[in-house]
């Protein structure tokens, strides 16, 4: 029977984080996966996320299914943190929302539901974009094309060669994008790019999908979901894609969100109803406990601040480790090599390492980071930067 079935290759970012977990060494450190380690490297609990948790373990209650669509003070919390609470869309009904397994659950959810109804369309993704991007969409049966995105030679963006690209695109064609702190390169649009890239989409009547993993990582919560905020302002159809692991350390807890902005408060009911569909078809309903917690802390005023000013913090320290190690590498790179380590935003540094120094650093010093160069500066600590210096240095002088 299962004679023909060929073997999984790995996933470029799970299977080695799975890899990582096995090796035995004791220097090891791990830059590949997306994830936030305090300063210890330890995966942190937040305080407001811990409080949350408290209170809630106190109301020990049954047990029953959520709606297929989520808890519904969930959704609309997470709608009012995505969208602005006092969003003019959102106060018409315009935007459509469910709750999602993390980030990955709405783009499967939000693919399945694109399928249906614009089957005729094609998936655009930046060069390059997460891995995952290509894989959930070719998996939901798309063809996936890429547009240009990141420039190696300047470490920056290609903005002209992106918008003309999107220009050229057939209408309901769907484009993704990353809202800010870009999976992997860490290079972003800023809102004059933004403003400019709204208007071919909405003049092309193409049908942007924004994934926004990593909201309040890069200029703060609101900062970052300017894109996604004036899309819903200008009433530009679209989906949107959210996430709470990264923000609110909850990565196992699959919290996340779909939403679609619709013209009007009739198609979004309607929307919302195949949106429930798709996850009825993937997993009937999604888990409680995550969801409880980001609603108590969002519809918590003191805890909500809390949560804001720790996610602060963590990005105070991404910042002070992004210094780090472009200073450290003073010495072994010139100031245009170096400059992506302290320009780039997010988790993310795209180092533009190659594959063979890659598997050098992995092999003979313990440092893991992605084939494709992408290195997780948000797992840099001040005890082992050194380390990651002296090993990123090492293979620099050896580019091959
Ligand atoms: C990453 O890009 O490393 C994270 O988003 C984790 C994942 O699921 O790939």
């Amino acid at each position: 029977m299962f004679e023909h079935i060929d073997a999984y290759p790995g996933d470029p970012i799970l299977s080695l984080n799975e890899n990582f977990q096995k090796d035995p060494r004791q220097n090891k450190v791990n830059l590949s996966i997306g994830i936030y380690f305090d300063d210890e490297g330890r995966l942190p609990v937040m305080k407001a996320v811990r409080a949350a948790e408290a209170a809630i373990l106190e109301e020990p209650g049954p047990k029953p299914y959520l709606p297929m669509a989520g808890f519904a003070q969930y959704r609309d919390a997470v709608q009012a943190l995505v969208f602005g609470a006092d969003c003019p869309s959102r106060a018409a009904g315009r935007i459509a929302t469910v709750q999602t397994l993390g980030g990955s659950g709405a783009l499967k959810v939000g693919a399945d539901f694109i399928k249906r109804y614009f089957p005729g369309s094609q998936v655009w993704v930046s060069d390059p974009t997460w891995e995952n991007h290509r894989f959930i969409f070719e998996r939901a049966g798309f063809t996936v094309n890429t547009y240009p995105y990141y420039d190696e030679v300047t470490g920056g963006l290609k903005f002209e060669a992106m918008l003309s690209a999107i220009d050229a695109l057939p209408a309901k064609s769907v484009v993704l994008l990353h809202a800010c702190c870009h999976n992997p390169t860490g290079v972003d649009l800023d809102r004059a790019q933004w403003e400019q890239l709204i208007d071919v989409l909405q003049k092309r009547d193409l049908l942007p999908f924004v994934d926004m993993a990593y909201q309040g990582f890069g200029s703060g919560l609101d900062d970052d979901a300017f894109a996604v905020r004036e899309l819903a302002r200008r009433g530009v159809p679209a989906l949107v894609a959210n996430s709470f692991s990264k923000n609110f350390s909850l990565y196992g807890e699959r919290c996340g969100g779909l939403h679609v902005i619709c013209e009007d408060a009739a198609a979004a009911d309607r929307v919302l109803g195949q949106l429930t569909g798709s996850v009825r078809a993937n997993y009937s309903n999604p888990p409680t406990h995550g969801a409880k917690i980001v609603t108590r802390v969002l519809g918590t005023p003191a805890l909500k601040a809390s949560w804001e000013e720790e996610l602060a913090a963590m990005c105070e320290r991404i910042a002070r480790m992004r210094a780090a190690i472009h200073d450290g590498l003073r010495a072994h790179a010139s100031e245009a090599a170096l400059a992506r380590y302290v320009k780039q935003r997010g988790m993310f540094t795209y180092t533009g390492l190659s594959e063979k120094q890659v598997e050098r650093l992995k092999a003979e010093f313990g440092v893991y980071i992605l084939r494709s160069g992408r290195m997780c500066v948000a797992g840099l600590n001040e005890k082992n930067v050194g380390v990651v210096v002296d090993a990123v240095g090492k293979v620099m002088k050896d580019p091959a």
